[in-house]
């Protein structure tokens, strides 16, 4: 049996990732707002901290694998401390546990939505660790509709950047642990439900995010991307953002590669 700790495990791609883990045997300990093994706020450093503490606890000091799901999509301040810092210092805070591990594995969700505007100034405070100053941008970008969207697309370019230069360091690849992300597409999920309940909230997602190959996608399409990214099998897959979009970065990107 591993012992993987997940957040965001009370809903979405969090949960299913959690159930199909659980269904094969696995010991997993969801981390949430409220309603999974461990209770905690991943918007402060303090929470994030004292999640990671209890899960490590609960694992009995060794973790063989995180999966960083919880995330926000509001055009909102808190998005940028949850999307970024809440994934990347909790990561941070439960590798050490990782490290004493048999084949240890770390994943996140980075997004299509990396790929859209951003606020560059915004992703430097992210790569910077500075959360004063992100939140700053974040809070000023808020007061402007048209301009906040840009804090959830650079939450998540700047994850999928974090991923590819934390990745091969010696604390991540020279201490045995493949870091990667998964970019999905649109995934039907309390996240996206309201959006895609209308026609033109539908269309509005579909124009934004084209996906050629079967259209939305259930959350168990990333979960099971994400099950074999921190799987033992995964040996040499190191800091990639994988897009499993039913095709989206293909259009979108073309040949920019
Ligand atoms: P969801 O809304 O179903 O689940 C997100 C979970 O994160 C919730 O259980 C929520 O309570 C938790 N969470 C939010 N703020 C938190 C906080 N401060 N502390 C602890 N937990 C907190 O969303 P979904 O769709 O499962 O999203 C999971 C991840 O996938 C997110 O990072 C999202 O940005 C990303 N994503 C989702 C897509 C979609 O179409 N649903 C597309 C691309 C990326």
């Amino acid at each position: 049996t591993r012992t993987i700790v997940i957040t965001g495990a009370a809903s979405g791609i969090g949960k299913k990732t959690a159930e199909i883990l659980r269904d094969r045997g696995e010991k997993v300990i969801g981390v949430d707002l409220k309603g999974v093994e461990v209770s905690g706020d991943l918007s402060t450093p303090e929470g994030r901290r004292t999640a990671a503490d209890e899960a490590i606890a609960l694992a009995g000091g060794t973790v063989n694998a995180v999966i960083a799901c919880a995330g926000l999509s509001a055009p909102k301040s808190i998005t940028a401390k949850v999307n970024y810092f809440g994934m990347t210092e909790f990561l941070e805070a439960i590798r050490p546990a990782l490290a004493k591990a048999e084949a240890p594995r770390a994943a996140l969700i980075s997004s299509m939505a990396s790929m859209q505007p951003v606020a560059e100034p915004l992703v430097d405070a992210f790569l910077a660790g500075d959360e004063a100053t992100a939140v700053a941008i974040a809070e000023q970008l808020e007061q402007d509709e048209a301009a906040a969207t840009a804090i959830y697309s650079s939450s998540k370019r700047a994850i999928s950047r974090w991923v590819r230069r934390v990745a091969p360091t010696a604390e991540w690849a020279g201490a045995g642990i493949p870091l990667n992300a998964v970019a999905p597409g649109t995934v039907v999920t309390p996240m996206t439900a309201d959006l895609l309940a209308s026609k033109e909230g539908s269309a509005l997602v579909d124009a934004m995010v084209p996906m050629p190959l079967n259209s939305h996608q259930g959350p168990e399409s990333i979960a099971n991307l994400l099950i074999w990214l921190i799987s033992p099998e995964n040996t040499h897959c190191c800091g990639q953002t994988i897009y499993c979009d039913g095709g989206a970065d293909t259009v979108l990107r073309g040949d920019d590669i």
